[in-house]
């Protein structure tokens, strides 16, 4: 019964650290850190709140969304070439709330924040060979 409280408090304090982090217009605390990769800020900044911290279509603004934000990590956007994504970045995608960011951010910003985009994703070769049917 202890132990299910604790879990409990630990589920709302992580809630609320989340809202205050994403749900806040000014995210700060976010963007004056240290880049750790080229374009995060960016996608921190003016993606994540849809798209989701990783990239998993699981941002804050997400659940109101029709279409849902896609999955960014999945085979469906990893197959597609830069030329290919970066033109739905720049132009964005009708119908949905994508829209282009050709105003917002300049070409440069636009190809660092897709390098950020591919290395949310990260591949991992099976490390045994399945055992045969
Ligand atoms: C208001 C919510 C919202 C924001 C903010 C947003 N997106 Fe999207 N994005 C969407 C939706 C909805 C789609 C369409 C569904 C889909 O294609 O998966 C989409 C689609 C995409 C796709 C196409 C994926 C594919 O495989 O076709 C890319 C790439 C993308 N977004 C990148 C970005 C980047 C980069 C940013 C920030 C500069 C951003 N998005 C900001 C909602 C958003």
């Amino acid at each position: 019964m202890e132990r299910l409280a604790r879990q409990v408090m630990l589920i709302l304090g992580l809630l609320s650290w989340g809202g205050s982090l994403w749900g806040a217009q000014d995210s700060t605390e976010v963007s004056s850190q240290p880049d750790r990769q080229p374009g995060e800020g960016i996608y921190q900044a003016h993606c994540a709140e849809c798209h989701g911290p990783s990239g998993h279509g699981d941002g804050p603004r997400a659940a109101l969304l029709a279409p849902r934000p896609g999955n960014l990590v999945s085979a469906a956007t990893s197959t597609k070439t830069d030329e290919e994504l970066l033109a739905i970045i720049s132009r964005g995608v009708p119908r949905t709330a994508m829209r282009g960011w050709e105003g917002e951010l300049s070409d440069a910003e636009q190809r660092k924040v897709l390098a950020y985009i591919r290395s949310l994703v990260h591949f991992q070769a099976p490390t045994q060979t399945p055992s045969p049917p």
